[in-house]
């Protein structure tokens, strides 16, 4: 089974966990938009939820398929949020931001009363790291809030460069924020709330990728002898 196919079967068994009149956090990324390309499947045939995205291109594409939205601020309180992710491990903690959107997930993801995650299996690792992990920063100041993330990631025992994410024309992207992103290449975080605690102690870093005791559930869906297996981490109810 390919890629595609493994993520459209992990969302579709997350599309069984909504019911009508949900509030519903909708992340963003390739199997984010498959999860939504479904939900848009329901909503034609007269599901009622009201989603609120991540990013402007999960409201691009959620608008684009008649699925009503509501901005955060509006509805502050969701009953669930679904998200892909680039890492999880057993014990569901995440690290999230290759699509640039982490700060909003995070918001939408704490907002709701559940998170549930879905991904292809092979995201799901022992440790986390191997991903570089994304650090969302404020423009202002960078070299200096650059030095001091490396910095705050050598004191909780991690190693390897902290490097500015470019655009394929060599620009720095910019997210939804306005912000930056630092990609910082650990290959392994031994203590992942130590990690994410040096972040948010450094000014400037505006969030970090780390999502910790926020999923509840992962489904993943891995190729069984060309059929997905779909299995589940956590609780979905
Ligand atoms: C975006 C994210 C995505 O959820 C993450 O990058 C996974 O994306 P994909 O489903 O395309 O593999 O965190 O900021």
């Amino acid at each position: 089974m390919s890629g595609p196919d493994l993520r459209r079967a992990a969302a579709a068994r997350a599309l069984e966990l909504i019911e009508p009149g949900m509030r519903l956090g909708l992340g963003t990324g390739s199997t984010a938009a498959a999860f939504v390309a479904l939900l848009g499947e329901r909503v034609r045939a007269g599901l009622d939820i009201v989603g609120v995205p991540t990013s402007e291109a999960t409201r691009l594409q959620a608008e684009g398929l008649g699925i009503r939205l509501a901005t955060l601020d509006e509805l502050p309180e969701l009953d669930l949020t679904i998200d892909g992710a680039d890492e999880v491990d057993d014990q569901l903690r995440l690290i999230k931001g290759g699509g640039a959107a982490l700060l909003r997930e995070k918001i939408v993801a704490c907002a709701s009363r559940r998170m549930v995650v879905i991904a292809d299996a092979a995201k799901h690792v022992a440790r986390l790291g191997a991903f570089p992990l994304p650090i969302e920063v404020n423009l202002f100041g960078l070299t200096a809030t650059h030095r001091a993330v490396e910095a705050a990631v050598a004191r909780v025992g991690c190693t390897g460069p902290v490097r500015l994410r470019r655009d394929p024309a060599g620009k720095p992207i910019l997210t939804d924020g306005g912000h930056h992103i630092l990609d910082a290449h650990l290959g392994a975080i031994p203590d992942p709330d130590a990690l994410g605690a040096a972040l948010w102690a450094v000014p400037g870093v505006v969030e970090h990728g780390l999502f910790l005791g926020i999923a509840d559930a992962a489904i993943l869906a891995a190729d069984r002898d060309g059929q997905a297996e779909v299995t589940v981490l956590g609780s979905l109810v």
